[in-house]
């Protein structure tokens, strides 16, 4: 499993990273925006004095097979062995796509990440998953390998834009949501206007640590990790659609949405309580806004939800909560019960 590492010192903790991974050569990879803004940050510590660049255009459209192939280049052009050191230094893409690249390069070598995004830092570069989109789908192709450490320092985040803090924030609520209510009312606390970075550091390792037990429990998803999904069904589907219309969301805003579809339909299925429904839908629209849908979208938003990776023999399945906490996997949900949840949403966000 994987060393998560919460900074104190991000040049003592790299190093001891760096050296826990003994190596003939160090690549870092990051995307034209970590170069800039993250690189420098690190680029003068002793322990990279002999990393070699590689650096992808960033953004979620370029998590493609070309891109895999120019970072492959790059490394066999650089030298690389099944021996050297991979540093992602970036958001969920170049975690992602660079722990991909890593882990099929002379069939895998070693990496390290340090997510720069919130997004990164609770989700993408935790857990193992790694991928690129594919054939329209995203994250289509992939394998499941951790890297060796993960290195969290929320001193990357003041730099952040606050649309992309919310993007991460909203898997930080689904966190909260599967966790316990103390954790979940924690969250819906926290104000953004004067934003306690302090504070904010404490509530992302507690965030990490429960995506951390959950993954240990089941690093495959064969069971319990199915419980990360929840929000991701209908989020997805949102996304997809704002994404065919030409309007892009980020993915944290259309998981904000989604847990709001979802605990819904937890309150229909599984009796998941009205109380912190109603919250949550309320901090969603005061904090990610509206996502104006007609009912003449249903259709492409379920045939959306039909092509999701967690469906078996063509049952759409979701993750839904009895209570914060009482996580309920494998549910399947009738087209029916899809309609009004898909109403539920049109008419309250
Ligand atoms: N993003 C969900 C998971 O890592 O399983």
């Amino acid at each position: 499993m994987q060393d998560i590492i919460l900074c104190r010192s991000l040049e003592q903790d790299l190093t001891r990273a760096v050296q826990a991974c003994p190596h003939d050569r160090l690549f870092v990879l990051t995307d034209n925006h970590t170069l800039c803004h993250c690189w420098p940050l690190i680029a003068a510590f002793p322990c990279m004095q002999h990393a070699q660049l590689i650096t992808i255009p960033a953004t979620d459209e370029h998590k493609t097979l070309d891109t895999l192939a120019a970072v492959w280049t790059a490394l066999q052009q650089g030298g690389a062995s099944r021996h050297s050191l991979m540093v992602n230094l970036g958001g969920g893409m170049v975690t992602d796509l660079g722990g991909f690249a890593a882990s099929t390069f002379k069939r895998g070598m070693a990496y390290i990440n340090i997510p720069t995004t919130l997004l990164s830092m609770v989700d993408a570069s935790v857990g193992g998953k790694t991928g690129i989109n594919f054939g329209g789908l995203k994250n289509e192709i992939g394998v499941f390998n951790c890297a060796s450490s993960v290195l969290l320092d929320t001193a990357f985040l003041r730099t952040l834009d606050q649309d992309n803090m919310l993007s991460g924030y909203a898997e930080m609520i689904k966190h909260g949501l599967i966790s316990q209510t103390e954790d979940w009312a924690e969250l819906m606390r926290f104000s953004f206007d004067k934003a306690d970075y302090a504070l904010l550091q404490q509530m992302v390792a507690k965030s990490v640590a429960i995506k951390e037990r959950i993954v240990t429990e089941d690093p495959t998803e064969k069971g319990i990790r199915k419980a990360l999904n929840l929000g991701h069904t209908a989020g997805h589907a949102l996304e997809s659609l704002a994404l065919e219309q030409g309007k892009p969301v980020l993915h944290g805003y259309a998981v904000a949405w989604g847990l709001v579809c979802e605990l819904y339909l937890s309150f229909l299925r599984t009796g998941f309580p009205q109380h912190i429904l109603q919250q949550t839908l309320q901090f969603v629209r005061a904090h990610y806004g509206s996502f104006p849908i007609t009912c003449k979208q249903y259709d492409r938003l379920y045939e959306f939800m039909t092509h999701d990776k967690k469906n078996q023999n063509g049952i759409i399945n979701f993750t839904l909560l009895a209570d914060v906490g009482d996580i309920r996997i494998d549910q399947s949900a009738g087209k029916e019960e899809i309609m009004e949840m898909l109403d539920f949403f049109r008419e309250n966000v």
